[in-house]
């Protein structure tokens, strides 16, 4: 499969610091039986993997922009151009030997997420795309799933941590979606929950409180399987208003319906 240069350039660092994370993800669970616990040493694997992709990108694309979620914002001298980047989307899954988390690299042009790619170590799937020129699992092309009803889908979603003040919301949310669906599932990696929807195997996915590093690489390759990614007002503020909806064209409508409804039915202090 022929793919541009800058893809080479996402994928070849991810690749790199997949490989430092792989190696921590076998030793975490040698650790998990240490009562110290293995948190400090997942930190130093995220960090790790930061520092890599860090400077993997700084070497292909010298004036960039970065904003990776250990190290926040580095400005470039190029103004137009800025990575976005989790070095470990699904801590808590990494943290207890679960495989599903991912590394996720996106590339901003001049406000607006042109590449993305979302890499899976533990399973090696490989999601990425290019505006305007496909989506893709590896070498097989994606497409949202094509299910048009609520009755038949099965829908990812994120769970608020305790002590963050939308449970009841979520709640409210949660209990009418519950009540459509075919199923309700809480993956752990909302770069893979994104992912997942553009390979159709989930049909929609919703989440709250999420950071723009957790959505950029997901909204372009949703968009090139043939999505909708939007907030949950229906509009482009996904980073602004750190919440994100994502289906194809019928689901995504009427789930956000489906949530509009749930949130006007009490006061959350939350539009
Ligand atoms: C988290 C994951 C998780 C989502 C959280 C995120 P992290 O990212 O994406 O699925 O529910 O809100 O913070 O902390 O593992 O990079
Ligand atoms: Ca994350
Ligand atoms: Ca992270």
């Amino acid at each position: 499969m022929l793919r541009s240069a800058l893809l080479n350039v996402m994928i070849g660092a991810a690749r790199k610091a997949a490989r430092s994370l792989k190696r921590d993800f076998g030793e975490v669970e040698h650790l998990q039986v240490s009562l110290k616990g293995p948190a400090n040493f997942v930190t130093a694997a995220d960090r790790r993997a930061e520092e890599i992709l860090r400077a993997e990108l700084a070497k292909a694309r010298p004036g960039y922009g970065f904003l990776g979620e250990e190290g926040g914002r580095q400005e470039g001298a190029d103004k137009t151009h800025c990575w976005i980047v989790d070095p470990l989307d699904g801590t808590t899954n990494f943290l207890h030997s679960i495989p599903q988390f991912a590394i996720s690299i996106a590339l901003e042009r001049e406000g607006t997420i042109v590449a993305g790619v979302i890499y899976n170590p533990a399973t090696e799937e490989l999601f990425t795309a290019e505006r305007g020129k496909g989506a893709f699992l590896n070498d097989k092309r994606l497409r949202v799933a094509a299910r048009k009803r609520l009755a038949e889908a099965v829908v990812a979603c994120g769970l608020p941590h305790l002590g963050r003040g939308d449970l009841a919301l979520f709640r409210k949310e949660f209990a009418a979606v519950q009540e459509k669906v075919a199923g309700l599932r809480r993956f752990g990696s909302a770069a893979l929950d994104l992912a997942w929807v553009a390979a159709g195997r989930v049909d929609a996915f919703w989440e709250r409180d999420l950071s723009p590093w957790d959505t950029a690489a997901g909204i372009v390759i949703v968009r090139e399987a043939g999505g909708y990614v939007t907030d949950l007002d229906g509009g482009d503020a996904i980073a602004a208003k750190k919440q994100v909806i994502a289906g194809n064209e019928v689901l995504h409508k009427e789930l956000l319906g489906m949530l509009k409804e749930a949130r006007s039915q009490g006061d959350f202090g939350i539009s």
